[in-house]
């Protein structure tokens, strides 16, 4: 039975043709697609903003799943609502206060996600948690695909989930970072319901295998 749900990174992607590459991964049956938004402060990397997000919105149905890695997220949550993003998630980390940055997300109809790096505890995010569509959990510094997971970033994961329970919130945990086959079983029995991969699925010879083989957890 399918469960876990997956999330291409277009990080991973061919540039050259990422529009294709959006359709591939549709085809081969993915949730959501997910983008990896860096503005060289946040993180020491630079990938793409708005206008790349709104190209290739209209080739798929599948939601956008909109991870900003920037500095000033308040500043641009228009124009990536605007470009077609469906969930929005932002760092705790960053420089935007947090509970304006949600509210911006939702004023726009948008589902809202916050993520912390693997140095940000758990605690931090449950303050918003009633606000909250998403969190996530880095499970790799971000910037960069292919690094490894971080397997001592179960705990958190676990820790969130338990706080949503007690609380009787319905808040999806996603991981984003190092996820593979084998990673994903310690990540799904910590309590993971969405999973990110980026080149797990785009460099897997079959990106459709990879997809249902991650889903059955
Ligand atoms: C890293 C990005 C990830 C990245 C994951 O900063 O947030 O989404 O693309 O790539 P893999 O799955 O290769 O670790
Ligand atoms: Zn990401």
């Amino acid at each position: 039975m399918k469960k876990m749900k997956v999330a291409p990174s277009l990080l991973s992607c061919d540039f050259s043709k990422i529009g294709e590459e959006v359709v591939r991964m549709d085809k081969a049956g993915a949730d959501l697609i997910h983008l990896d938004v860096m503005d060289g402060h946040f993180v020491p990397n630079i990938t793409f903003g708005p206008a790349v997000i709104a190209a290739v919105r209209p080739l798929t149905k599948l939601p956008f799943d909109v991870h900003l890695m920037i500095d000033e997220p308040l500043r641009y949550i228009d124009d990536f609502a605007k470009a077609g993003a469906d969930i929005i998630t932002f760092h705790a980390e960053a420089k935007s206060d947090i509970a304006a940055t949600i509210a911006k997300i939702k004023a726009n109809g948008l589902k809202a996600g916050l993520v912390i790096k693997p140095n940000t505890p758990a605690e931090v995010v449950y303050p918003y948690l009633a606000d909250l569509y998403m969190v996530l959990v880095m499970t790799v510094e971000p910037g960069f695909g292919g690094q490894s997971f971080m397997a001592d970033m179960m705990p958190k994961i676990t820790a969130i989930k338990q706080e949503c329970q007690n609380r009787q919130l319905p808040v999806l945990i996603e991981v984003d970072g190092g996820i593979s086959d084998k990673t994903v079983v310690v990540a799904a029995a910590a309590g993971t319901d969405i999973c990110v991969s980026g080149t797990g699925v785009f460099k897997a010879s079959d990106p459709a295998a990879a997809i249902r083989f991650l889903q059955q957890f």
